[in-house]
């Protein structure tokens, strides 16, 4: 049987305000918590601060006083949620900015494998697949970071053996010309309601990763740590705009914001079923019937503004929780398969099909100039360490990526530098 939020009774709104100290929840403790329970808390912040930012959009090109105020009654339960969430992550003596930046990873990674794998429009599985290749990269970057900022736990730590730490697609070449981040939309009517609901989970979990390494990308000292952010940072924002790019841009502000609390719902009835930690599954069951109501409203005020059915939007329910395990076989097969992709328009095409003098080559020229942080950081972990860090049961299924960068067997490497981008120094040894 689905599950149908608009057939489940919520928490009424009156009921719904917390007291600071209700919401000033305990962190959960970075020695225990499962790997998987972090990413849900992760993306669970993602997701409530995409709610306040859509509502606060909407608010804004919304001359309707009275729905201003109903707007305004949800988005302060949102923002009471985000912090019930975002709370459970602990302090910087105990979880560090970088080992939180390994959950983030760990969230594309694992997040974006298993909506890739369920998602039934081929294009979109494609768009999915191609994002997944550079923050599984990103990982991989960020582990070799933080081995070298020296507190001594290792990124494995926080991911468990879960999720494997090497090469994906190299980030030096995910840059890309700003018009080749753009994707073809889907339509509400003629969409699958699970790649709405797919959709909305990545532009959520990319905007909230976007908007952490804007904010803590600065924080270091070092300037490696702060270079290193600040690369991947740029990458973040290609991947907000491939994703939402994605969505129905002919909505309507209220058929949206009912799109929106039903993607609440999925997550907390997902994540609720998957939860191994009990005291954060009341979390998350407490959130769910919040959300029901949220939804309820939502619904109302679509039905009573523009007369429209918020079933026709969602369906008969939802019938696969989001469930985060293992995705190793997986990657390992979209590596091989799609490593040397890069994107044309909407197109993915492998980067020997482009023609000599494309917009891409210019791109990696400029920002490349130099040299990427991202390598950088795997030359000077080789120089202190005599090796790069990696996590993998098995060797890389590409074989260039077997050996330790830079990689220079790559087509993307060879292809690159024939077109004139300077892709900085080899290394020393
Ligand atoms: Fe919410
Ligand atoms: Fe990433
Ligand atoms: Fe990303
Ligand atoms: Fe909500």
């Amino acid at each position: 049987m689905p599950f149908n939020p608009l057939n489940e009774r919520g928490l009424p709104l009156e009921r719904q305000l917390r007291s600071w100290s209700e919401l000033n929840v305990e962190p959960y403790r970075t020695e225990e918590v499962h790997p998987y329970t972090r990413c849900r808390v992760i993306v669970m912040n993602g997701v409530e601060v995409e709610a306040i930012i859509f509502s606060h959009n909407f608010n804004r090109n919304c001359a309707d006083v009275e729905l201003k105020q109903r707007l305004q009654m949800v988005r302060r339960m949102e923002q009471q949620q985000q912090k019930a969430v975002n709370w459970l992550i602990p302090g910087e003596a105990k979880e560090n900015a970088i080992e939180v930046t390994i959950g983030y990873e760990q969230v594309a990674v694992d997040l974006t494998a298993w909506l890739a794998r369920h998602e039934p429009d081929p294009y979109l599985r494609q768009v999915y697949e191609f994002g997944l290749l550079e923050d599984f990269d990103h990982l991989y970057r960020y582990a070799n970071l933080m081995d070298l900022m020296g507190n001594g736990r290792k990124a494995e730590e926080i991911t468990g053996s879960y999720t494997d730490i090497t090469p994906g697609r190299p980030t030096i070449f995910e840059h890309r010309d700003p018009r080749d981040d753009i994707r073809r939309p889907m339509t509400v009517q003629a969409a699958h309601r699970q790649s709405i609901l797919n959709a909305q989970t990545l532009v959520s979990a990319e905007q909230q990763t976007m908007n952490y390494y804007m904010n803590f990308g600065n924080r270091p000292t070092d300037p490696l740590a702060r270079a290193l952010y600040l690369e991947i940072a740029e990458i973040e924002e290609q991947h907000v705009s491939h994703y939402e790019s994605c969505l129905d841009p002919t909505s309507s502000w209220l058929t949206n914001w009912v799109l929106h609390e039903n993607h609440e719902c999925w997550l907390y009835w997902s994540f609720l079923q998957t939860e191994v930690d009990p005291r954060i599954r009341q979390i998350w069951e407490l959130h769910l019937a919040m959300e029901i109501e949220h939804l309820r409203i939502a619904a109302e005020a679509l039905e009573q503004i523009e007369g429209k059915d918020a079933a026709e939007l969602i369906g008969a329910g939802y019938d696969a929780p989001m469930t985060f395990e293992e995705n190793k076989a997986y990657l390992k097969k979209v590596v091989a398969e799609q490593v040397e992709l890069t994107a044309w328009d909407s197109q993915f095409v492998p980067i020997s099909d482009l023609p000599q003098g494309h917009r891409y080559f210019a791109y990696q020229a400029k920002v490349n100039a130099g040299g990427s942080p991202t390598e950088e950081v795997i030359r000077r972990h080789r120089q202190e360490f005599g090796t790069e860090y990696r996590r993998e049961d098995a060797p890389h299924s590409v074989p260039a990526l077997q050996e330790e960068g830079p990689h220079e067997k790559l087509a993307y490497w060879q292809v690159t530098r024939a077109n004139g981008a300077n892709l900085g120094a080899s290394p020393a040894e």
